[in-house]
């Protein structure tokens, strides 16, 4: 009789166990179908909140909401059996108390059956991934440019290119780890400034537009493919699914039009003819 061993999850536990040891590797997913695909090779997965861009063609994430990350979290989870999946939470979700912050986490564990959360700060949030990790959920932080306070932060900018600022990012970053997330996101940083905080908090950094150094890498799945409109400068990319999806529509029209679709093989002919 053929024993299947059953597929363990990766928890959060073991990602954190994954600093200092091989760069640990992350993309986005919002689907099912890209899960699946994606699942074999990837640590984690991140239900992000870059899904109102990607998705649904808004200019920020600020207009994603709970329900929209949970419907794609429960997606992601239904196509994916090995990765840890985390999922984020969208801006005004959280950020009023701890106590409103464990409400939306719980719902999005409880309603999706994902492994952790992610939720943007530093400083200003410890006290809530305290609160959370001591209640029992797995929390990521993102430090660094921080996409949700994109409208006091002026743009998505670069940051920590002046000295000055490293202080506040580097107190970001420890805050966040002494708090108890289990490794965060380290975004849009000057490069030396991403090498200083990997090197100085216990918990693996996931870089993205960050260094090379960090623990980890993350890249937005439909950026790296060559799928999006717009990508940041940093994003190198392995594909031309645009271009791909193009050459496949035309073909398409092409074969409508000259009245080649559906083939004769294809057609289904009346019964006893
Ligand atoms: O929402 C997202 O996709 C993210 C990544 C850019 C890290 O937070």
């Amino acid at each position: 009789m053929s024993q299947h061993k059953p597929i363990r999850r990766k928890t959060a536990l073991d990602i954190q166990a994954m600093k200092g040891r091989d760069p640990i590797v992350s993309l986005t997913a919002y689907h099912a179908h890209t899960a699946s695909i994606l699942d074999p090779h990837v640590d984690f997965l991140l239900v992000g909140d870059s899904l109102g861009m990607v998705m649904h063609g808004f200019e920020t994430t600020i207009p994603v909401t709970l329900d929209m990350m949970i419907l794609q979290g429960h997606a992601v989870m239904r196509g994916s059996k090995q990765a840890l999946v985390v999922i984020d939470m969208p801006f005004g979700s959280y950020e009023a108390s701890p106590e409103e912050a464990f409400r939306s986490a719980a719902r999005i564990m409880k309603e999706t059956g994902c492994g952790a959360i992610k939720m943007e700060g530093g400083t200003r949030m410890a006290d809530t991934i305290r609160f959370l990790v001591d209640r029992g959920i797995p929390v990521m932080g993102h430090v660094g440019l921080t996409p949700q306070a994109i409208n006091t932060m002026g743009g998505f900018r670069v940051q920590g290119r002046e000295r000055e600022q490293w202080p506040t990012i580097e107190a970001d970053a420890r805050a966040v780890a002494d708090a108890g997330a289990f490794a965060m996101v380290v975004e849009g940083v000057a490069e030396p400034l991403a090498v200083e905080i990997t090197r100085s908090v216990a918990v693996p950094t996931i870089g993205i537009g960050a260094s090379r150094e960090c623990d980890g890498q993350i890249l937005v799945l439909e950026d790296m493919l060559g799928l999006s409109a717009r990508v940041p400068k940093f994003v190198k990319r392995y594909g031309d699914v645009a271009g791909e999806i193009e050459k496949a529509v035309t073909g398409f029209v092409e074969d409508v039009r000259a009245r080649r679709f559906p083939s004769n093989e294809f057609t289904y002919a009346l019964k006893g003819e």
